[in-house]
């Protein structure tokens, strides 16, 4: 019988990851199957089950179920741990893995797709819901000079200061918006959901030091509007989530089957609609 994976969301018909995955399997020649699961918001566990009791080999999961689905798994990685969600859940008859490959997928596309090193450099986080929380530890990992992370509540950027200061020491601190006016950060990283909805994070003037990146997590028609604001800000490098979203598939591709594909030709074809 041939390996089942799917994407599981409410909404996923947009979902680019099948796509992807039968772009991965076909270069690698790996037989298996990838399809989509729409999950009811209020189903989450049952439409698991379900794809689990038939068979199903793993998951990808996305909007709004990260955090679900770190419930339900019953082994964990160190890196779903730090980010307290999964992204990619892996079945056999014992148990539910859960591992997050979303911090992993970040960093690759930065390092080595865009060649921005991340070591030394003063790194800026906007936002601190559950996509900022999933790739702090990765961030951290590659030894910025010091991650600051900014959100308009101060309060949720303070408990991920504490949380992930006590793993890795002082280069962690959380700011508000305008407290930023005199800083200069080489990396800026939108982790909002601000470009979901067309606007932009309240950043002040004069954040983006010379050659600095912004990168949007987001991806989509068109540079976002922090990207667009980056612009003329002056920063260097503009790069929008899409890199992202083909490096965190290609490391759940080799959880699930142990071979890491390439992304160059995948990340191409995908820009190239
Ligand atoms: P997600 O899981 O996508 O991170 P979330 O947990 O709802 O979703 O978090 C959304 C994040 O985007 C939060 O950091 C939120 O800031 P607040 O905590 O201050 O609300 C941030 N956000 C959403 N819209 C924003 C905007 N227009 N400007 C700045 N931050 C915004």
């Amino acid at each position: 019988m041939i390996d089942r994976y799917a994407v599981v969301g409410n909404p996923v018909a947009h979902s680019k990851s099948p796509q992807i995955h039968a772009l991965f399997a076909h270069e690698n020649g790996q037989d298996i199957e990838y399809g989509r699961l729409l999950a009811p918001l209020a189903g989450f566990r049952q439409t698991v089950e379900r794809f689990r009791a038939e068979g199903g080999r793993g998951l990808n999961v996305t909007l709004p179920f990260k955090e679900e689905a770190y419930r339900i798994a019953t082994l964990h990685t160190e890196r779903a741990r730090a980010a307290a969600a999964v992204n990619t859940m892996r079945f056999d008859a014992e148990a539910i893995f859960g591992d997050n490959t979303d911090g992993a997928g970040l960093v690759r596309d930065i390092g080595d797709n865009l060649g921005f090193a991340i070591a030394g450099r003063r790194v800026l986080l906007l936002g601190a819901g559950g996509a900022a929380r999933g790739v702090i530890a990765p961030l951290l990992a590659e030894q910025p000079a010091e991650l600051t992370i900014a959100n308009r509540s101060v309060e949720r950027a303070r408990v991920l200061e504490r949380h992930f200061g006590t793993l890795f020491g002082a280069r962690v601190r959380a700011s508000a918006y305008d407290a930023l006016s005199t800083s200069r950060f080489d990396l800026v990283v939108n982790a909002t959901s601000a470009s979901l909805a067309g606007t932009l994070p309240p950043l002040p003037e004069g954040v983006f030091a010379a050659g600095s990146l912004a990168y949007d997590m987001m991806y989509g028609a068109g540079r976002t509007p922090f990207l667009e604001y980056a612009r003329v800000q002056g920063a260097h490098l503009t790069a929008d989530g899409l890199g992202m979203l083909i490096e965190q598939a290609a490391e759940s591709f080799l959880v699930w089957r142990g071979v890491r594909p390439r992304t160059t030709s995948v990340l191409a074809s995908l820009r190239a609609g």
